[in-house]
């Protein structure tokens, strides 16, 4: 799918900067979202997932998939996948996990190292890349369709109206 214009850029300054930021983007998901998550180890992927899943109301422990490759949620009667395909040794397990059918109209999946699977995970909406900066974070949001860019300016707003502490910097 063809990328957007519709970007944003998030200081996250600190773990509680990263996890305000995914309780943002818990209250812009529409199902059928496909979220990468990209970065190094330790860029805080899980911490922003877990963040979200909890502002969804999910009040019990979230683990990271790194080991399971997947966790299941059902939250805010959405079907929620968070992935983590850092241990694929080829793209092709996800297929012969039989992973496809877990990306429908119908849930959101957030996936950690989607380039692990590459060509054979679907494709996304809309890609948060966080990198280190100094001690803290940024996060580079971009959408790569109609829904991520709704997704992306509903996370801006929420900020913009200053609900958050990070201030979006619209490029
Ligand atoms: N904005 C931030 N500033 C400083 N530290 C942060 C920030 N966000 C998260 N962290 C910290 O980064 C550490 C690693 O986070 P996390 O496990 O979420 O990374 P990850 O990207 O999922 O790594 P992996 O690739 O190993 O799965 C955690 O200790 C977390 O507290
Ligand atoms: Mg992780």
């Amino acid at each position: 799918m063809h990328g957007t214009d519709v970007t944003a850029v998030f200081d996250l300054p600190d773990e509680a900067a990263t996890q305000r930021l995914g309780a943002d983007l818990a209250q812009a998901l529409q199902p059928g979202l496909v979220i990468y998550l990209d970065g190094d180890l330790g860029a805080g992927k899980t911490t922003l997932a877990r963040a979200l899943i909890r502002a969804l109301g999910h009040s019990g422990p979230v683990k990271s998939p790194t080991y399971a490759l997947v966790e299941v949620y059902v939250v805010s009667s959405l079907y929620l996948y968070h992935f983590d395909f850092y241990r694929f040794e080829s793209p092709e397990e996800f297929l012969d996990a039989g992973f496809g059918e877990y990306f429908n109209e119908a849930s959101v999946c957030l996936v950690e190292w989607p380039d692990k699977a590459a060509g054979c995970v679907p494709s996304s909406d809309l890609r948060i890349r966080l990198q280190h900066a100094g001690d803290g974070r940024i996060a580079e949001l971009a959408a790569n369709s109609e829904r991520g860019a709704s997704c992306v300016r509903t996370i801006a707003s929420i900020r913009a109206a200053g609900n958050s502490c990070a201030t979006p910097e619209p490029r």
